[in-house]
Protein backbone atom coordinates (compact mmCIF):
# COMPACT_ATOMS: atom_id res chain seq x y z
CA UNK A 1 0.00 0.00 0.00
CA UNK A 2 1.42 3.47 -0.91
CA UNK A 3 2.04 6.55 1.37
CA UNK A 4 0.33 9.91 1.00
CA UNK A 5 4.35 10.84 0.29
CA UNK A 6 4.29 8.84 -2.32
CA UNK A 7 0.91 10.25 -3.95
CA UNK A 8 2.50 12.32 -6.45
CA UNK A 9 4.83 9.84 -7.83
CA UNK A 10 2.30 7.68 -9.14
CA UNK A 11 2.01 10.29 -11.79
CA UNK A 12 5.00 9.30 -13.23
CA UNK A 13 8.12 11.30 -13.69
CA UNK A 14 10.61 13.45 -16.18
CA UNK A 15 13.32 15.04 -16.48
CA UNK A 16 13.21 18.52 -17.08
CA UNK A 17 16.00 19.71 -19.05
CA UNK A 18 17.31 15.92 -19.16
CA UNK A 19 18.37 15.71 -15.49
CA UNK A 20 16.42 17.22 -12.89
CA UNK A 21 13.61 15.14 -12.07
CA UNK A 22 10.19 15.76 -10.66
CA UNK A 23 6.66 13.74 -10.28
CA UNK A 24 4.57 14.82 -13.03
CA UNK A 25 1.93 16.28 -11.29
CA UNK A 26 3.03 19.14 -9.63
CA UNK A 27 1.37 22.40 -8.43
CA UNK A 28 0.33 26.17 -9.26
CA UNK A 29 1.18 28.71 -6.64
CA UNK A 30 -1.03 31.40 -7.87
CA UNK A 31 -4.08 30.94 -6.05
CA UNK A 32 -1.86 31.18 -2.49
CA UNK A 33 -2.52 35.24 -3.67
CA UNK A 34 -5.44 37.72 -3.13
CA UNK A 35 -8.29 38.31 -5.46
CA UNK A 36 -7.44 39.23 -9.16
CA UNK A 37 -3.55 37.61 -7.78
CA UNK A 38 -3.04 40.44 -6.05
CA UNK A 39 -2.05 40.99 -2.64
CA UNK A 40 -1.90 38.46 0.37
CA UNK A 41 -4.62 35.26 0.03
CA UNK A 42 -7.49 36.03 2.09
CA UNK A 43 -7.23 33.27 4.20
CA UNK A 44 -2.87 33.11 4.48
CA UNK A 45 -2.71 30.46 7.78
CA UNK A 46 -4.86 28.14 5.08
CA UNK A 47 -2.54 29.01 2.01
CA UNK A 48 0.12 28.56 4.37
CA UNK A 49 -1.34 24.71 5.28
CA UNK A 50 -1.35 23.82 1.58
CA UNK A 51 2.29 24.67 0.32
CA UNK A 52 2.91 22.79 3.62
CA UNK A 53 1.19 19.73 2.59
CA UNK A 54 2.67 19.34 -1.00
CA UNK A 55 5.94 17.51 0.39
CA UNK A 56 3.88 15.26 2.19
CA UNK A 57 2.08 14.55 -0.49
CA UNK A 58 4.97 13.33 -2.63
CA UNK A 59 4.67 17.02 -4.80
CA UNK A 60 8.30 18.09 -6.05
CA UNK A 61 7.01 20.59 -8.49
CA UNK A 62 5.85 24.06 -7.86
CA UNK A 63 5.05 26.36 -10.10
CA UNK A 64 5.50 30.21 -9.07
CA UNK A 65 5.97 33.79 -10.74
CA UNK A 66 7.36 37.19 -9.28
CA UNK A 67 4.40 38.80 -10.73
CA UNK A 68 1.83 35.84 -8.20
CA UNK A 69 0.61 39.22 -5.44
CA UNK A 70 3.21 40.53 -7.23
CA UNK A 71 5.56 39.41 -5.29
CA UNK A 72 3.29 37.24 -2.70
CA UNK A 73 3.85 33.71 -3.70
CA UNK A 74 7.52 33.45 -3.74
CA UNK A 75 7.92 35.02 -0.38
CA UNK A 76 5.04 32.36 0.82
CA UNK A 77 6.72 29.35 -0.69
CA UNK A 78 10.21 30.44 0.98
CA UNK A 79 7.92 30.46 4.48
CA UNK A 80 6.42 27.21 3.99
CA UNK A 81 9.28 25.38 2.34
CA UNK A 82 12.22 26.85 2.60
CA UNK A 83 15.16 24.94 2.44
CA UNK A 84 12.77 22.16 -0.21
CA UNK A 85 15.03 19.45 0.23
CA UNK A 86 13.81 17.63 -3.00
CA UNK A 87 11.49 19.90 -4.08
CA UNK A 88 12.15 21.99 -7.08
CA UNK A 89 10.65 25.74 -7.64
CA UNK A 90 10.03 27.00 -10.46
CA UNK A 91 9.32 30.81 -10.98
CA UNK A 92 8.70 32.79 -13.99
CA UNK A 93 9.34 36.52 -14.85
CA UNK A 94 8.40 39.45 -17.82
CA UNK A 95 4.59 40.28 -16.89
CA UNK A 96 4.40 43.25 -14.74
CA UNK A 97 1.24 44.26 -12.19
CA UNK A 98 -0.51 47.22 -12.07
CA UNK A 99 -3.43 46.34 -10.23
CA UNK A 100 -6.14 43.06 -9.85
CA UNK A 101 -5.83 40.92 -12.89
CA UNK A 102 -3.98 43.44 -14.86
CA UNK A 103 -0.60 41.58 -16.30
CA UNK A 104 1.11 44.17 -18.73
CA UNK A 105 4.69 42.10 -20.30
CA UNK A 106 7.72 43.85 -20.04
CA UNK A 107 10.66 42.16 -21.83
CA UNK A 108 13.56 44.67 -21.67
CA UNK A 109 16.54 42.21 -20.66
CA UNK A 110 17.77 43.98 -17.95
CA UNK A 111 14.38 43.63 -16.23
CA UNK A 112 13.87 40.61 -16.91
CA UNK A 113 17.31 39.57 -15.50
CA UNK A 114 16.70 42.46 -12.42
CA UNK A 115 13.26 40.08 -11.82
CA UNK A 116 15.43 36.71 -11.92
CA UNK A 117 18.13 38.34 -9.41
CA UNK A 118 14.65 39.05 -7.05
CA UNK A 119 13.40 35.49 -7.46
CA UNK A 120 16.10 34.13 -5.99
CA UNK A 121 16.77 36.71 -3.04
CA UNK A 122 12.65 36.05 -2.90
CA UNK A 123 12.65 32.33 -2.27
CA UNK A 124 16.10 32.14 -1.06
CA UNK A 125 18.12 30.37 -3.21
CA UNK A 126 21.57 30.98 -4.97
CA UNK A 127 20.28 28.91 -8.15
CA UNK A 128 16.57 29.10 -9.74
CA UNK A 129 16.15 25.08 -10.99
CA UNK A 130 13.76 26.45 -13.74
CA UNK A 131 13.03 30.11 -14.88
CA UNK A 132 10.32 30.50 -17.29
CA UNK A 133 9.48 33.75 -19.66
CA UNK A 134 5.70 34.38 -18.49
CA UNK A 135 5.19 36.59 -21.87
CA UNK A 136 7.31 37.39 -25.22
CA UNK A 137 7.25 41.07 -25.00
CA UNK A 138 5.77 42.33 -28.28
CA UNK A 139 7.25 45.74 -27.95
CA UNK A 140 10.86 44.56 -27.46
CA UNK A 141 13.06 42.04 -29.88
CA UNK A 142 12.20 39.10 -29.07
CA UNK A 143 15.88 37.76 -29.80
CA UNK A 144 17.24 40.37 -26.51
CA UNK A 145 14.70 38.16 -24.58
CA UNK A 146 16.39 35.56 -25.37
CA UNK A 147 19.73 36.31 -25.24
CA UNK A 148 18.92 37.37 -21.21
CA UNK A 149 17.50 34.18 -20.71
CA UNK A 150 20.79 33.18 -22.35
CA UNK A 151 23.18 35.23 -20.27
CA UNK A 152 21.28 34.37 -16.77
CA UNK A 153 21.66 30.30 -18.11
CA UNK A 154 25.25 31.22 -18.55
CA UNK A 155 25.77 33.29 -15.33
CA UNK A 156 24.49 30.11 -13.67
CA UNK A 157 21.84 32.34 -11.81
CA UNK A 158 18.87 29.75 -13.48
CA UNK A 159 19.72 25.97 -14.11
CA UNK A 160 17.01 25.59 -16.92
CA UNK A 161 14.82 28.29 -18.76
CA UNK A 162 11.55 27.65 -20.44
CA UNK A 163 8.47 30.21 -22.10
CA UNK A 164 5.00 30.57 -21.23
CA UNK A 165 2.18 31.07 -24.19
CA UNK A 166 4.26 30.63 -27.59
CA UNK A 167 3.75 29.01 -30.90
CA UNK A 168 6.52 25.97 -32.51
CA UNK A 169 7.70 28.92 -33.98
CA UNK A 170 8.83 31.23 -31.01
CA UNK A 171 10.22 27.65 -29.59
CA UNK A 172 12.37 26.78 -32.57
CA UNK A 173 13.79 30.52 -32.48
CA UNK A 174 14.60 30.35 -29.04
CA UNK A 175 15.92 26.75 -29.48
CA UNK A 176 19.16 28.71 -31.30
CA UNK A 177 19.60 30.72 -28.76
CA UNK A 178 19.03 28.03 -25.30
CA UNK A 179 17.94 24.57 -24.62
CA UNK A 180 14.02 25.34 -23.86
CA UNK A 181 13.08 22.66 -20.88
CA UNK A 182 9.68 23.76 -20.85
CA UNK A 183 6.88 25.31 -22.27
CA UNK A 184 3.71 26.64 -20.32
CA UNK A 185 0.66 27.11 -22.20
CA UNK A 186 -2.93 27.22 -21.79
CA UNK A 187 -4.30 23.32 -22.04
CA UNK A 188 -7.49 21.18 -21.09
CA UNK A 189 -9.39 18.84 -21.93
CA UNK A 190 -11.97 21.26 -23.95
CA UNK A 191 -9.30 24.04 -24.90
CA UNK A 192 -7.13 22.76 -27.54
CA UNK A 193 -5.29 25.39 -29.35
CA UNK A 194 -1.65 24.26 -28.07
CA UNK A 195 -1.84 20.91 -29.37
CA UNK A 196 0.93 21.46 -32.19
CA UNK A 197 3.13 23.04 -29.33
CA UNK A 198 2.13 19.67 -27.21
CA UNK A 199 3.51 17.78 -29.91
CA UNK A 200 6.55 19.52 -30.95
CA UNK A 201 7.20 19.21 -27.38
CA UNK A 202 7.05 15.56 -26.86
CA UNK A 203 9.14 14.76 -29.96
CA UNK A 204 11.59 17.33 -28.20
CA UNK A 205 11.68 15.65 -24.74
CA UNK A 206 10.51 19.45 -23.84
CA UNK A 207 8.44 19.33 -20.55
CA UNK A 208 4.45 20.82 -21.61
CA UNK A 209 3.38 22.82 -18.08
CA UNK A 210 -0.74 22.94 -18.92
CA UNK A 211 -2.06 25.27 -17.10
CA UNK A 212 -5.98 26.12 -16.32
CA UNK A 213 -5.18 21.90 -16.45
CA UNK A 214 -8.48 21.61 -14.39
CA UNK A 215 -11.42 22.99 -16.87
CA UNK A 216 -14.20 20.95 -18.55
CA UNK A 217 -16.60 23.48 -19.77
CA UNK A 218 -20.06 22.50 -20.87
CA UNK A 219 -18.60 18.65 -20.77
CA UNK A 220 -18.98 18.64 -17.11
CA UNK A 221 -22.40 19.46 -16.95
CA UNK A 222 -24.76 16.73 -15.05
CA UNK A 223 -25.36 13.52 -17.56
CA UNK A 224 -22.36 14.38 -19.53
CA UNK A 225 -20.08 12.02 -20.97
CA UNK A 226 -17.56 13.24 -18.17
CA UNK A 227 -19.89 13.09 -15.98
CA UNK A 228 -20.81 9.87 -16.35
CA UNK A 229 -17.08 8.42 -16.49
CA UNK A 230 -16.69 10.48 -13.33
CA UNK A 231 -19.66 8.43 -11.48
CA UNK A 232 -18.00 5.07 -12.97
CA UNK A 233 -14.77 6.17 -11.04
CA UNK A 234 -16.44 7.73 -7.84
CA UNK A 235 -14.39 10.50 -9.27
CA UNK A 236 -15.19 14.84 -9.58
CA UNK A 237 -15.44 16.03 -13.22
CA UNK A 238 -12.34 17.98 -12.43
CA UNK A 239 -10.79 15.08 -11.05
CA UNK A 240 -11.35 12.88 -13.94
CA UNK A 241 -10.79 16.07 -16.50
CA UNK A 242 -7.01 16.54 -15.00
CA UNK A 243 -6.41 12.23 -15.10
CA UNK A 244 -6.82 12.77 -19.03
CA UNK A 245 -4.48 15.67 -19.19
CA UNK A 246 -2.34 13.67 -17.46
CA UNK A 247 -2.90 10.46 -19.75
CA UNK A 248 -2.32 12.45 -22.98
CA UNK A 249 1.37 13.14 -22.80
CA UNK A 250 4.41 11.64 -20.87
CA UNK A 251 5.80 15.20 -21.35
CA UNK A 252 2.56 16.46 -19.51
CA UNK A 253 3.32 18.57 -16.36
CA UNK A 254 -0.01 19.46 -14.78
CA UNK A 255 -0.26 21.92 -12.22
CA UNK A 256 -3.20 22.63 -10.86
CA UNK A 257 -3.60 25.49 -8.33
CA UNK A 258 -5.13 26.24 -5.18
CA UNK A 259 -4.95 28.17 -1.77
CA UNK A 260 -7.21 25.36 -0.11
CA UNK A 261 -5.75 21.69 1.45
CA UNK A 262 -9.14 20.10 0.42
CA UNK A 263 -9.00 21.39 -3.12
CA UNK A 264 -5.28 20.33 -3.15
CA UNK A 265 -6.06 16.74 -2.05
CA UNK A 266 -8.93 16.16 -4.20
CA UNK A 267 -6.94 17.29 -7.16
CA UNK A 268 -4.04 15.48 -6.07
CA UNK A 269 -6.57 11.87 -5.63
CA UNK A 270 -6.52 11.99 -9.79
CA UNK A 271 -3.65 10.23 -9.81
CA UNK A 272 -5.31 7.49 -9.40
CA UNK A 273 -8.11 7.19 -11.75
CA UNK A 274 -7.23 4.79 -13.80
CA UNK A 275 -9.33 5.85 -17.46
CA UNK A 276 -9.49 2.71 -20.11
CA UNK A 277 -8.35 4.05 -23.79
CA UNK A 278 -11.77 3.80 -24.62
CA UNK A 279 -12.36 6.38 -22.23
CA UNK A 280 -9.51 8.49 -22.85
CA UNK A 281 -10.57 8.22 -26.79
CA UNK A 282 -14.36 8.91 -26.28
CA UNK A 283 -13.37 12.49 -23.60
CA UNK A 284 -10.72 13.28 -26.64
CA UNK A 285 -13.60 13.68 -29.61
CA UNK A 286 -15.87 15.12 -27.06
CA UNK A 287 -13.36 17.62 -26.06
CA UNK A 288 -12.23 18.82 -29.42
CA UNK A 289 -15.77 19.14 -30.74
CA UNK A 290 -16.56 20.81 -27.95
CA UNK A 291 -13.35 23.43 -28.41
CA UNK A 292 -14.71 23.46 -32.39
CA UNK A 293 -17.66 24.66 -31.32
CA UNK A 294 -16.62 27.21 -29.06
CA UNK A 295 -14.26 28.36 -31.75
CA UNK A 296 -16.94 28.44 -33.84
CA UNK A 297 -19.24 30.72 -32.15
CA UNK A 298 -16.22 33.34 -31.10
CA UNK A 299 -15.56 33.12 -35.33
CA UNK A 300 -19.38 34.06 -35.38
CA UNK A 301 -19.38 36.67 -32.95
CA UNK A 302 -16.25 38.89 -34.82
CA UNK A 303 -18.55 38.56 -38.03
N1 LIG B 1 1.89 30.78 -17.70
C1 LIG B 1 0.80 31.45 -17.52
O1 LIG B 1 0.52 32.43 -18.23
C2 LIG B 1 -0.16 31.02 -16.46
C3 LIG B 1 -1.46 31.57 -16.39
C4 LIG B 1 -2.31 31.12 -15.37
C5 LIG B 1 -1.88 30.16 -14.48
N2 LIG B 1 -0.62 29.66 -14.56
C6 LIG B 1 -0.14 28.63 -13.61
O2 LIG B 1 -0.99 27.52 -13.73
C7 LIG B 1 -1.51 27.16 -12.44
C8 LIG B 1 -2.90 26.58 -12.62
O3 LIG B 1 -3.72 27.48 -13.34
P1 LIG B 1 -5.11 28.01 -12.78
O4 LIG B 1 -4.99 28.26 -11.31
O5 LIG B 1 -5.52 29.11 -13.67
O6 LIG B 1 -6.08 26.81 -13.09
P2 LIG B 1 -6.57 25.50 -12.35
O7 LIG B 1 -5.52 25.00 -11.45
O8 LIG B 1 -7.08 24.60 -13.43
O9 LIG B 1 -7.85 26.00 -11.53
C9 LIG B 1 -7.73 26.75 -10.39
C10 LIG B 1 -9.12 27.22 -9.96
O10 LIG B 1 -9.91 26.10 -9.62
C11 LIG B 1 -10.22 26.11 -8.22
N3 LIG B 1 -9.98 24.75 -7.74
C12 LIG B 1 -8.80 24.10 -7.66
N4 LIG B 1 -8.99 22.85 -7.21
C13 LIG B 1 -10.33 22.72 -6.99
C14 LIG B 1 -11.15 21.66 -6.52
N5 LIG B 1 -10.62 20.47 -6.20
N6 LIG B 1 -12.48 21.88 -6.42
C15 LIG B 1 -13.02 23.05 -6.76
N7 LIG B 1 -12.30 24.10 -7.20
C16 LIG B 1 -10.95 23.94 -7.32
C17 LIG B 1 -9.31 27.13 -7.59
O11 LIG B 1 -9.91 27.82 -6.52
P3 LIG B 1 -9.57 27.50 -4.96
O12 LIG B 1 -8.33 28.25 -4.62
O13 LIG B 1 -10.80 28.00 -4.27
O14 LIG B 1 -9.41 26.02 -4.83
C18 LIG B 1 -9.07 28.09 -8.75
O15 LIG B 1 -10.12 29.02 -8.83
C19 LIG B 1 -1.44 28.47 -11.64
O16 LIG B 1 -1.40 28.23 -10.26
C20 LIG B 1 -0.14 29.05 -12.14
O17 LIG B 1 0.97 28.49 -11.47
C21 LIG B 1 0.22 30.07 -15.53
Amino acid sequence: MSTSSSLAARSGQFLIGGDLQVNRLGFGAMRVTGPGIWGDPSDRDEALRTLKRLPELGIDFIDTADAYGPDVSEPLIREALHPYGNVVVATKGGLTRTGPDVWIPVGRPEYLIQQAYKSLRHLGVERIDLWQLHRIDSKVPRAEQFDAIKLLLDKGIIRHAGLSEVSVEDIEAAAKVFPVATVQNRYNLVDRTSEDVLDHCAAHGIGFIPWFPLAAGELAKPGSLLDSIAKAHDAAPGQVALAWVLKRSPVMLPIPGTGKVAHLEQNMAAVDIALSDEEFAALDKEGRAEFARKAAEAGAAKE
